[in-house]
């Protein structure tokens, strides 16, 4: 008999709408190595090369903004050694992936509280970012000791600082007020938010931005997580019909 609970089958549509902006909260990394029986900073490592991965097939699909969560504020209270292996893959990712990111014309941009990162971290995004400025493709656009509540609470200071009458205060006054303003305008918010690992929470990330994106979670530890999986993910968006409290349009 068909379970009529069961998720629709959905087929990757190449010609069909890609987001624009997808943003992914990368987890599953220290699963996936202790099921492997390896240390946890194995699966960081390997998880890596996921993100070079899935980087240049969201470049190569058109996708305009990768947003990747590789590091929260509230992942300072994991043990030190964790953390600082953390904090120094940056360096070695940036290293070595920069010449291809040029090759892809991508562009790295970075949110989150950077002044708080060891200075070799700081200074391995900060080369990043210089060194493909130029870039026109895709940004890929890594959250970095970034929380959604510290980005606010910083935002709502600013606004205070500067002045403005309360009746100014907008939602693009916001929106431009957060760490996301400094991307182009159409592309702030992401369209299509991705969590690997099965769990289905967003502890803490782009809480104002999420408002009206469309949410896909799947079991697959980020290791795992293959250019199928990103294809996967984009038909079930291509499925899903957006309404943003309108009425049904299909
Ligand atoms: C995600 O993997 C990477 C970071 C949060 C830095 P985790 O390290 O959270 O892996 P799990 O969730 O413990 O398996
Ligand atoms: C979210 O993963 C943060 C990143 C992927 C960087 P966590 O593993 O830190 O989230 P929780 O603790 O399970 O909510
Ligand atoms: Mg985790």
């Amino acid at each position: 008999m068909a379970n009529i609970f069961k998720q629709k089958e959905t087929t990757f549509n190449p010609e069909g709408y890609i987001p624009k902006h997808i943003a992914i909260i990368m987890d599953g990394n220290g699963r996936w190595a202790q099921k492997k029986l390896l240390p946890r900073i194995a699966g960081h490592k390997v998880g890596m090369d996921t993100v070079k991965k899935i980087t240049k097939s969201a470049s190569q699909l058109g996708v305009k903004v990768l947003t990747l969560y590789a590091f929260s504020t509230e992942n300072w209270k994991r043990p030190n050694d964790e953390v600082s292996f953390l904090m120094k893959l940056p360096v070695e990712f940036f290293d070595k992936f920069v010449p291809e990111l040029i090759k892809e014309n991508v562009r790295v941009n970075v949110i989150g509280y950077i002044d708080q990162l060891p200075t070799h971290t700081q200074d391995a995004v900060k080369r990043a970012v210089e060194q493909t400025k130029d870039n026109t493709g895709m940004i890929l656009n890594f959250a970095l000791n970034y929380g959604s509540r510290a980005e606010m609470i910083t935002a709502v200071q600013e606004i205070v600082k500067s002045g403005m009458k309360p009746e100014e205060v907008t939602e693009e006054v916001v929106s431009n007020y957060l760490m996301t303003g400094s991307l182009p305008k159409e592309l702030q918010d992401p369209e299509l938010v991705i969590r690997t690992s099965g769990e289905e929470r967003l502890s803490n990330f782009l809480l104002w931005q999420m408002a009206y994106s469309e949410l896909y979670f799947t079991d697959e530890y980020w290791p795992d997580f293959t250019q199928d999986s990103l294809k996967q993910a984009i038909a079930s968006f291509q499925s899903r019909n957006r309404r943003f409290g309108g009425i049904i349009n299909k």
